[in-house]
């Protein structure tokens, strides 16, 4: 096992760069936790269907029972209220509160969601919702999926169900969770749900995830001005840092290109209103072009108030291949990541917190919104000790290494207003199936036993403790 070296123990100091109304929070996802996957008129995801292909997800794992917090949820909630967070991230499951992709609201879906957002308000944790953390209706990817323009349309048309009904005492809302996953690994790569594995298809689903974005962005925008609702609005990227690995001239175009594909082509749309030309140039060598119409780009450009940001790692690049060849297998410029001797994660990515602080500093200076770290995490093979605890001081490291980067990235100019550990307990890891472990609060599979990691107890002294240094 690889555990990091504790670099800093936080201590009041490290934090004194956060502001006072400094948000902590822990995040989930529906897939991921709710199981009750047939119940209450929900009807199947991609998810759902991909989990059932062979070969597709660890040890053919699904979610069906997940974490079962769909009939566990006050217990849940009571959890989270316990570690003392301000809010809990969550998303909601499209198919359950729009079976099928499209008509009305179920109501026995959206009965659910506004449970779980009576206990939280209860227990004074305030909710932030997803609207879409990766579970697209079945129905819509048999249609086509994301690649189709008509997905986007369907994503605004849910968006305002959910927001009609809940919009009256919810004020976060995030549209998408992490869009280049949805596009990259579900379209392109083959890695995650639906399985489909063409770049072309994945470009047209990343203009029709932004489009559907900023579609429902715009009329959630306009229904809280008009019903007078407080809104701070969004949305969760995933993103990282490209580093060159020498001064080449290769290198440095590696990282560009890099930069491009997983960075740029989501935000300069998003709050610029435009493509990086130098992307969409890299895309046309390769015969791609994105499906934009008339107007798309004015409703991706919908302002925000808030940039969601998914931190795990940045990345070392280098422009040439191993043997040494500046193209790649396919004939196109190579952009290869180069594995440094650091410590790593059980899913073996590398751990570098002081990539977190120049991402937000850079995503300050580049795109001027307020940020909130909405997931940063890591996945360790704890183990139970015989007293039952869960001593997992390589977890706790790395969110103390990540919080004073997150410190630090305040005190270089970034207005970071929050940051949300990834996870609140362990769930279902997508292609990883549940062997991979993110939560603070360890779940027993086989008895839904949940036990706070030593991870939990520790951030919830400090969140304690950053309070009473205020
Ligand atoms: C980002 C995703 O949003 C989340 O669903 C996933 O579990 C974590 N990364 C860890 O891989």
């Amino acid at each position: 096992m690889n555990f990091a070296t504790p670099r800093s123990s936080l201590r009041p100091a490290a934090v004194q760069g956060l502001p006072a109304g400094f948000r902590w929070g822990v995040a989930t996802s529906s897939y991921q936790i709710e199981g009750a996957a047939r119940e209450d008129g929900r009807t199947p995801s991609i998810w759902d269907t991909f989990c059932r292909v062979p070969g597709a997800v660890h040890n053919g794992e699904h979610g069906d029972v997940a974490c079962d917090h769909y009939h566990r949820m006050p217990q849940d909630v009571e959890l989270i209220a316990g570690l003392g967070v301000d809010t809990y991230r969550f998303s909601l499951a499209w198919p359950r509160i729009q079976p099928g992709g499209r008509g009305p609201a179920n109501p026995k879906g959206l009965d659910f969601y506004k449970r779980l957002v009576d206990e939280l308000q209860d227990k004074g944790v305030t909710p932030w919702i997803t609207l879409y953390h990766w579970d697209l209706p079945q129905e819509l990817e048999d249609a086509g999926g994301w690649p189709v323009r008509d997905t986007a349309l369907r994503f605004a048309d849910y968006a305002m169900l959910a927001y009609e009904a809940l919009g009256d005492r919810v004020e976060h809302w995030t549209t998408l969770n992490e869009p280049w996953c949805s596009a990259m690994l579900g379209y392109a790569h083959g890695a995650h749900a639906p399985g489909r594995t063409d770049l072309g298809d994945a470009m047209a689903a990343v203009h029709h995830l932004l489009l559907g974005h900023g579609l429902a962005a715009r009329r959630i925008r306009r229904a809280a001005l008009a019903h007078g609702n407080p809104l701070e609005l969004g949305i969760t990227l995933n993103l990282g840092t490209a580093t060159p690995e020498t001064d080449s001239a290769a290198d440095r175009e590696a990282c560009r290109r890099a930069d491009g594909m997983g960075t740029r082509l989501y935000l300069d749309p998003v709050v610029h209103g435009r493509y990086p030309e130098d992307t969409l140039a890299d895309l046309a060598a390769q015969g791609i072009g994105l499906p934009v119409q008339d107007g798309d780009l004015e409703a991706i450009a919908t302002p925000l108030d808030v940039l969601g940001v998914n931190f795990y790692r940045g990345a070392l690049f280098s422009g040439v291949t191993e043997d040494g060849s500046p193209t790649d297998a396919d004939g196109l410029p190579a952009v290869r990541v180069v594995e440094r001797d650091l410590p790593r994660t059980a899913m073996d990515w590398e751990i570098t917190p002081g990539e977190l602080t120049r991402l937000l500093v850079r995503l300050q200076r580049d795109y001027a919104l307020p940020t909130v770290v909405t997931e940063n995490g890591a996945a360790f093979d704890d183990t139970v000790a015989a007293d039952g605890s869960v001593p997992d001081a390589g977890r706790t490291a790395y969110l103390a290494d990540h919080i004073a980067a997150v410190a630090a990235a305040r005190a270089g100019g970034a207005d970071v207003r929050g940051y949300f550990a990834w996870s609140l307990m362990d769930n279902f890891e997508w292609a990883y199936g549940y062997d991979k472990r993110f939560g603070i609060v360890r779940v027993d599979y086989d008895t839904q036993e949940r036990t706070l990691k030593d991870s939990a107890k520790w951030y919830r002294d400090t969140i304690r403790l950053t309070r009473d240094a205020r």
